[in-house]
C-alpha cells in the first residue's frame, strides 16, 4: 500500500467533454477569464458572472466521468489516495474517489458574500436576490484570480508526505497549485499525464505524453505491477 498524492487539472475532465482553460487562447468558453474568474469582474458584472456559472453547471451536470477520473478512483483499493484537485466539477466524486480536495473550489456548492463559511449545496441557478440567511447575496464557491487558495497548506503536508505523487493535465502556470510539486520530498516517484507536458522526464519524473484516458491507467499498471 503505497501514499499517492494524485494533482489533477483541467486536461483530466477534457475528455469528458469540459474544456481546458489555456488551450483556447485564455479565453474560457469564449469569455476573457478575468471577467468571469474575478472578484473584479464580479463585482462590475455579477449578473454575467453567475450566468456563466450557471452554463458551466448545467454542462457539468449532462457530463459523465472518464477512464482516466475511474482509472484514479480504482487506486483506492490497493493505496492510500488522495486527489488534490484544481478542478470545480466533481467527476472525480462522481468516479469513486473518496479523499477529493478542491484547491479552486466547488461548482456544485455556493457561499454567502457575507460570511464565506456559508458553504450550500447547489444544483440549479444562481441568480441575483438569491440570499443567505443573513440577506446578503451567495456567490459561486469559486477561488477567483487574487483570492486566497485555503487548501493549499492541507495540499502542501499531503504531497509532503506522498511516496507517489501523479500530476495529470495540468499546464502548471497557475499559482500556487502549480508549487505543489515542489514540496514533494526527494525521493517521491512522479509520474505527469499531458499531451503536452510541461515537465521533462528525469531520474524521478516518469512523463506519459500523451492523453489522461490512456496515461492514467498506465501510471496505475506501472504502480500495480
Ligand atoms: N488529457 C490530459 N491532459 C490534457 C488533455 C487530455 N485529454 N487535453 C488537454 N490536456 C492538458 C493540456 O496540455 C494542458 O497542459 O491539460 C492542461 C490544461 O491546462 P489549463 O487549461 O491551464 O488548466 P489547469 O492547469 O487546470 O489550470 C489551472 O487555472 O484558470 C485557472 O482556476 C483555473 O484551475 C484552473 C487553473
Amino acid at each position: 500500500m503505497l501514499k499517492i498524492a494524485v494533482l489533477t487539472g483541467a486536461g483530466v475532465s477534457a475528455e469528458s467533454g469540459l474544456k481546458t482553460f489555456r488551450d483556447s487562447n485564455g479565453l474560457w468558453e469564449g469569455h476573457d477569464v478575468m471577467e468571469v474568474a474575478s472578484p473584479q469582474g464580479f463585482h462590475k458584472n455579477p449578473a454575467l458572472v453567475l450566468d456563466f456559472y450557471n452554463q458551466r453547471r448545467k454542462q457539468l451536470l449532462e457530463v459523465l466521468p472518464n477512464a482516466a477520473h475511474h482509472a484514479l478512483a480504482d487506486l483506492e483499493k490497493d493505496h492510500e489516495v488522495t486527489i488534490i484537485t484544481q478542478n470545480v466539477d466533481d467527476l472525480h466524486e462522481r468516479a469513486g474517489s473518496s479523499n477529493v480536495i478542491h484547491l479552486h473550489g466547488e461548482l456544485l456548492k455556493v457561499r454567502s458574500t457575507f460570511d464565506e463559511s456559508l458553504i450550500l449545496d447547489w444544483k440549479q441557478d444562481l441568480n441575483i436576490g438569491d440570499f443567505c440567511e443573513h440577506n446578503h447575496q451567495l456567490r459561486p464557491h469559486i477561488v477567483w484570480f487574487g483570492e486566497a487558495v485555503p487548501l493549499m497548506e492541507v495540499a502542501m503536508d499531503i504531497v509532503a508526505r506522498a511516496e507517489v505523487l501523479i500530476i495529470v493535465g495540468t499546464s502548471m502556470q497557475v499559482y500556487p497549485a502549480a508549487g505543489l510539486i515542489q514540496y514533494a520530498s526527494y525521493n517521491t516517484s512522479v509520474y505527469f499525464v499531458d499531451p503536452n507536458p510541461s515537465i521533462r522526464s528525469s531520474e524521478r519524473v516518469t512523463v506519459f505524453a500523451e492523453k489522461a484516458t490512456t496515461g492514467v491507467p498506465k501510471v496505475v499498471a506501472a504502480l500495480n505491477s
